[in-house]
């Protein structure tokens, strides 16, 4: 078997243990790795240029700097040869990858990639993979190599996006063949497409998975933001709204709360009882300041709003707390800072474990199986109907958006799935 892994969407800490731990375990397993760059992109765009590997620019281009050189960097993401030692594949030392989307891996070539941030094969978020025709190219590139099955490591959308893929597969197949852009031969040994997912997302918002890839180490980088923040707070005895991430999860501010000690927090799936929240807020923390508090700390997940679902922003939280309780506050966003980095521990242990079972999964899939998505429920990596796990993320959105909170919350309980 054939496998290509591909990374898709906002990148997250752990996708490159991912992308280690399939390529390892297709190797074991006697299939051949290969990695698609920059998502779907790379998969609509495949291999322009159709020689494998094309010398690296002489070394005096790397001096021009600017105006050559961010184009070369671009097109070098892998080829300084650093990464890239004599894996078995079309990585071997030397090489550029410009124009070649889609390529061979050897063991080498993932070497040491679990302790790296990011996403080193790059990720997009690809218009031309939601159109028809950009899916062709990228079925007509897939079936160029001759490869069989496709890992993803991203949020929801971009696993349904792999689902609707393979769904679709059989009538793509069909049209390249009607077109005469494969043989028959290639249509027939190319009938299925095999796919599996794994949750690349600092948001914790997957349903059906416990922990997403990435939300630890964004949950760590917060704590680590809150300790610096306390010590600041106290000693001025100031407040701080601290905005963070998650899109409509509130996970990671609610871990956040926990784990650093917040006054009062907000969240998409919980907004403030009845009544001003204003009023709500500011009591509790006039409460803490009597009890002897020197700082406080309010969090704001970026998605959070009230009942009405009228969004609440730290800006308009940092006024209240000055004006009614005199605080002197100040808002702080942690922006980006949450996804990149170092993964930590656990950033690289479950997509490792979880990358072994994804290979797993995609030697076991049938035609008639459905698509699998890798997740851990309860310490154990399992696996589980992607689409119904798409389904259960989609009803706690739904739910949010019809104000039935009590739901969304119920739906987000992992006691809930009993
Ligand atoms: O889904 C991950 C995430 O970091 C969200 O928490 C945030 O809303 C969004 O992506 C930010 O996206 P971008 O990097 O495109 O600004």
């Amino acid at each position: 078997m054939k496998i290509a892994i591909l990374t898709s969407g906002g990148d997250s800490a752990g996708m490159n243990a991912v992308v280690r731990a399939v390529v390892k375990a297709a190797i074991l397993k006697g299939c051949e790795a290969w990695i698609v760059r920059e998502g779907y992109e790379g998969l609509v765009r495949g291999n322009i240029d159709a020689t494998p590997n094309a010398a690296l620019p002489a070394a005096a281009e790397y001096t021009e700097f600017p105006p050559a050189a961010s184009d070369i960097i671009k097109n070098l993401r892998f080829g300084d040869g650093q990464l890239l030692k004599d894996g078995t594949g079309d990585y071997a030392s030397g090489r550029t990858l410009k124009g070649r989307y889609i390529v061979r891996v050897g063991w080498d070539d993932v070497r040491g990639w679990f302790t790296e941030g990011g996403t080193l094969i790059g990720t997009a978020r690809s218009k031309e993979f939601r159109t028809r025709e950009g899916r062709l190219s990228a079925a007509h590139n897939l079936i160029k190599e001759g490869i069989d099955a496709l890992a993803v490591c991203g949020g929801d959308g971009s696993l349904t996006g792999a689902d609707v893929f393979r769904a679709e597969w059989p009538s793509l197949v069909d049209d390249l063949r009607t077109q005469g852009k494969i043989t028959p031969e290639q249509a027939t040994k190319h009938a299925h497409l095999k796919i599996v997912g794994m949750v690349g997302s600092i948001d914790n918002d997957m349903s059906m998975t416990d922990l997403t890839i990435g939300a630890p180490t964004a949950l760590h980088r917060i704590c680590e933001a809150i300790d610096n923040i306390n010590s600041t707070a106290a000693s001025h005895s100031r407040a701080f709204v601290l905005e963070v991430m998650g899109r409509h999860c509130g996970w990671l501010a609610l871990l956040a709360g926990v784990a650093g000690g917040a006054d009062f927090l907000f969240i998409p799936e919980k907004p403030p009882s009845s009544g001003p929240w204003e009023d709500e807020m500011c009591e509790t923390i006039h409460k803490h300041r009597e009890v002897g508090k020197r700082k406080t700390l309010v969090i704001v997940a970026e998605g959070a709003h009230d009942i009405d679902l009228k969004p609440i922003r730290a800006e308009y939280v940092k006024d209240i707390l000055s004006e009614r309780l005199g605080l002197d506050t100040r808002v702080t966003t942690l922006g980006h800072t949450q996804r990149g980095g170092r993964p930590c521990a656990m950033d690289r242990i479950l997509p490792t474990l979880q990358g072994m079972k994804a290979v797993d999964a995609l030697l076991e899939a049938t035609p008639e199986t459905p698509s699998y998505m890798i997740g851990i429920q309860e310490n154990q990596v399992t696996k589980v109907p992607l689409m119904e796990a798409v389904a259960m993320t989609k009803a706690v959105t739904a739910a949010i958006e019809a104000r039935d909170f009590e739901k969304a919350m119920k739906l987000r309980d992992p006691e809930f799935r009993e």
